[in-house]
Order: structure tokens, then C-alpha cells, then sequence
């Protein structure tokens, strides 16, 4: 099928390139000259494994390609995907300023039939919307109908997820529309839920908000294990043995961030205003994993009088290993508030140091290796469970730092393997090893 993408942003690129690797002709379009050009020579602007490999290959077959050039990339097209950015409002909405540009460039540029496909996560009841505005500025006589086929993607992982995820979920009130694709989408092998438009938009809301609230659920069983003396590692295992609650997502921390959680659990409690009606348990997700992102710091607080002065060693700092995505990541709030006790805050982190340059505060250094962070550090902590920080050894800590106190985020290490370490260990959810 011909196929055009809006938005070569991390779900529009990915989603081109994939659908190009089904074998479809899919031409992307990005207003950014310097981004278009990049892809055209096989780079990809985003850090995703597997990405640019596909991206060459498919470049090479002459299957996918790029435009900023809305009427040539829209030409003879029969589905255009809309997978432009729905950044978070000032009040929690989802701002449509960018699927609005995009429509009214639609709207002036088809010259064929064609079905529009939202990505983009949208407010349940905007794809109606996207019909109506473009239907209101069409130049040729053409008819449109509206998709909805949200993603489901992590990041980090986007490629392997777009080929393995759990489900594909394709949501129109128009049957032509959603047959065409179930076509498009058979060629993933995946299970297909067909729906009509609004619950498909729903049902990527509804998703996120309850991988949210598992996340803010085992955050506070962990924070109550703590205090009564119980290892929230036993207790996810434990409860995620019941099929009903399942395994996955009940890794305790230092909370989600990102950029969809945090931005979809505000815009569903959003919607519900504007239904007129509250929602109280996602309130209160959203509360909780606010407060869980600085518990590091309460804790450091708790076994310090003053940081003041104190080295302390960060080691990761994107929202989540395998991305240099610092969206909503717990660094920024955690790092602002040690720097606001007075600590000298030396970070590390793999591939996203660069884009946290730019975000955290300026007194923050940055080292090139978990080693140089941790050289002569006082206190060491851990927010991004990286391989490579997860498999530095123990022993390392106490050979760099000049004593060794680790508070672990992520929970990189088992009671178990800490015990005979000698390292001070402090984590989330569980007793306090070699504790003074
Ligand atoms: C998420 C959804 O998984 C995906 O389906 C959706 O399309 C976009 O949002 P992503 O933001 O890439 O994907 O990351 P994910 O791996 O889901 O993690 C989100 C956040 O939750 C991270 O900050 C992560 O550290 C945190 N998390 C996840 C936990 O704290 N505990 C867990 O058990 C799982």
C-alpha cells in the first residue's frame, strides 16, 4: 500500500520505517529541513535500537523516503498517518496545535481519496474533530475518513514492540476504512482489535493510566514493606504469580517518568473534568509517583544531618535504560534538590548526558565512566537501572569512593549479593544492608 507518515518524531519514524520493512511504500513527512535531510542519509535523530538499520535497509530498497513537502509526499496515497507531537498543556490537556498544523497541510495538499490515521496520542473524541477541520479546508474534491491505531511502543524497545507487542488496536466508524487497516496491519502477525473511534481512543488512555497505576501501586507497598519490615521483591514475586495481577510492571523505584506516563495519566484526569467527572484514583497515582520521585533524597536526608559539602555520585539519569530520553526523569527533580542541599553532584550516564546538559542544573558535573563518578564520591546513587550500571561490581564502589554508601533507585541488586560487600545499601522497598 502507499502510505504517508506526518511527523518523523520518535512513533512517526518508527512507524514509517517498520511499515516499509512490511513492504509497503511509505514516504515521511517532517517540516524540519535539517531532520529530513539526516534521514534521507540514513541517520536517525533518535537513539532506538534496531532503528537505523531497518532505516538504511528500507532506504536502500527504495521503500521508504522523506519530504518536508506536504504535496508531493501526499501524493496517490491511501492512508496518511498523523504522528505528530500532542505535548502536555498548560493545564494538562494535550496541546493540538501540532495535529491542527497538520491537518489544515493536509487539507491543502490531497488531491486523492485517502483514510487518516491517528498515532498521536489524542483526547477521546478528537478524530472527529480531525475530520471536521480538514473536511472544512479541503482545496480538491476529495473524501477523507479517520482511523484510530494508538501505539503501544516503549521506547528503547519500539522496533522489537511494533514486531512483538501484545496487540494492535484499530478503532473507525467507518467499516472501509477499518478493513483497510486490518490489511495493512496483517503483515505483523499480531492480534488485531477492531473497534470503532472513540473506544480505540480510549483504550490507549485506559492502558497507560493502569501500567501508571501499577507502577504507583507497588511504589506504595514498597514504601509500607520498608517500614514494617517486609522486601517488596518477595512481595511482587508473590503477588505477580496470580495471573489476574501479573508479573510485569511491579518493579518498585523511584517512580515512572517519560513521556507518555506522566502526560497521559494528567490528560485522562483532564477528559474526566471536562466530563464533568472526577477520578480519583488516577489523582492519586499521579500524586504518589510525584512524591516517590524525591523518597532518594527524604532517605538521604534521614541518614545525613546536611549534605552540605557531601560528593554525591548519580549514576544514570535518563527516565529508563536504552534511551537518551529525559523527559520527566526523576534526575531532574532529584539532582535540583541535592544541589539544593548543598551537595557536589557528579553524573553519569551512557548515551543521554548530553541532553541532560541542557536540562539539569548547571552545577551538576559529569563524568565519562560509573568509575570517574564514583572516584573519592562520599554517597553514590543509582536513578536509571543501565546494564552497565546494574553489572558494576560492588567491590568497585568500595574501592573508588571514600566510603562506601549506595542508595539504589532501582533496586540493581539483591540483599543477597550486598550482604558480604561491605557497601552500605540503601534501596527501595527493603531493609537497609550494612547499615550504621
Ligand atoms: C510507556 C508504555 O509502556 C507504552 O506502552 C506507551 O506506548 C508509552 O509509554 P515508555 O514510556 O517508553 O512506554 O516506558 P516504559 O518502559 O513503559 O516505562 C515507563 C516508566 O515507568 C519508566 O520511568 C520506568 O522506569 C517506570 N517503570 C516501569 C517502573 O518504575 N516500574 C516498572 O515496573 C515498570
Amino acid at each position: 500500500m502507499d502510505i504517508a507518515v506526518i511527523g518523523t518524531g520518535y512513533v512517526g519514524l518508527v512507524t514509517g520505517v517498520c511499515l516499509s520493512e512490511l513492504g509497503h511504500q511509505v514516504t515521511c513527512i517532517d517540516i524540519d529541513e535539517r531532520k529530513v535531510e539526516m534521514l534521507e542519509n540514513g541517520k536517525s535523530p533518535i537513539y532506538e535500537d534496531g532503528l537505523e538499520e531497518l532505516l538504511v535497509q528500507n532506504l536502500q530498497k527504495g521503500r521508504v523516503d522523506f519530504t518536508t513537502d506536504y504535496r508531493k509526499g501526499l501524493r496517490n496515497k491511501q492512508l496518511v498517518y498523523l504522528a505528530v507531537g500532542t505535548p502536555q498543556g498548560d493545564d494538562g490537556s494535550a496541546d493540538l496545535t501540532y495535529i491542527e498544523a497538520a491537518c489544515r497541510n493536509i487539507a491543502e495538499n490531497l488531491e486523492n481519496d485517502t483514510v487518516i490515521v491517528t498515532k498521536s496520542t489524542v483526547p477521546v473524541g478528537t478524530n472527529e474533530h480531525i475530520k471536521e477541520t480538514i473536511e472544512a479546508n479541503l482545496v480538491h474534491d476529495v473524501t477523507i475518513n479517520v482511523a484510530s491505531n494508538p501505539e503501544f511502543l516503549r521506547q528503547g524497545s519500539a522496533v522489537h514492540d511494533t514486531f512483538h507487542g501484545d496487540r494492535i488496536v484499530i478503532g473507525s466508524d467507518d467499516n472501509e476504512a477499518l478493513v483497510m487497516l486490518e490489511r495493512v496491519n496483517e503483515g505483523f502477525g499480531l492480534p488485531i482489535v477492531k473497534t470503532d473511534l472513540r473506544s480505540a481512543e480510549m483504550i490507549k488512555y485506559a492502558s497507560n493510566a493502569f501500567l501508571a497505576t501499577k507502577i504507583s501501586f507497588i511504589n506504595e507497598m514498597a514504601n509500607l514493606s520498608e517500614r514494617i519490615g517486609a522486601n517488596i521483591d518477595h512481595v511482587a514475586r508473590g503477588m505477580g504469580m496470580d495471573n489476574r495481577i501479573g508479573g510485569s510492571f511491579l518493579n518498585a523505584g523511584i517512580g515512572y517518568g517519560g513521556s507518555c506516563f506522566p502526560k497521559d495519566t494528567r490528560a485522562i484526569i483532564s477528559i474526566g473534568k471536562e466530563a464533568d467527572y472526577d477520578m480519583p484514583i488516577l489523582e492519586n497515582v499521579v500524586d504518589a509517583n510525584e512524591r516517590q520521585r524525591v523518597i532518594i533524597v527524604e532517605k538521604l536526608l534521614t541518614r545525613f544531618s546536611s549534605l552540605n559539602g557531601k560528593r554525591v555520585a548519580v549514576l544514570g539519569l535518563a527516565f529508563k535504560p536504552n534511551t537518551d530520553d529525559m523527559r520527566e526523569a526523576p534526575s531532574i527533580e532529584v539532582t535540583g534538590k541535592l544541589i539544593e542541599a548543598g551537595a557536589e553532584v557528579t553524573a553519569y550516564d551512557p548515551v543521554a548526558a548530553d541532553n541532560a546538559k541542557t536540562i539539569l542544573p548547571d552545577q551538576v558535573r559529569y563524568a565519562g565512566s560509573v568509575e570517574e563518578a564514583l572516584q573519592h564520591a562520599d554517597i553514590a546513587i543509582i536513578l536509571t537501572e543501565w546494564k552497565e550500571i546494574k553489572e558494576f561490581p560492588l567491590a568497585g564502589y568500595r574501592d573508588r569512593m571514600n566510603e562506601a554508601i549506595l542508595f539504589d533507585g532501582r533496586n540493581c541488586f539483591t540483599l543477597d549479593e550486598v550482604r558480604g560487600s561491605g557497601v552500605e545499601y540503601h534501596s527501595i522497598g527493603r531493609p537497609v544492608v550494612n547499615g550504621k
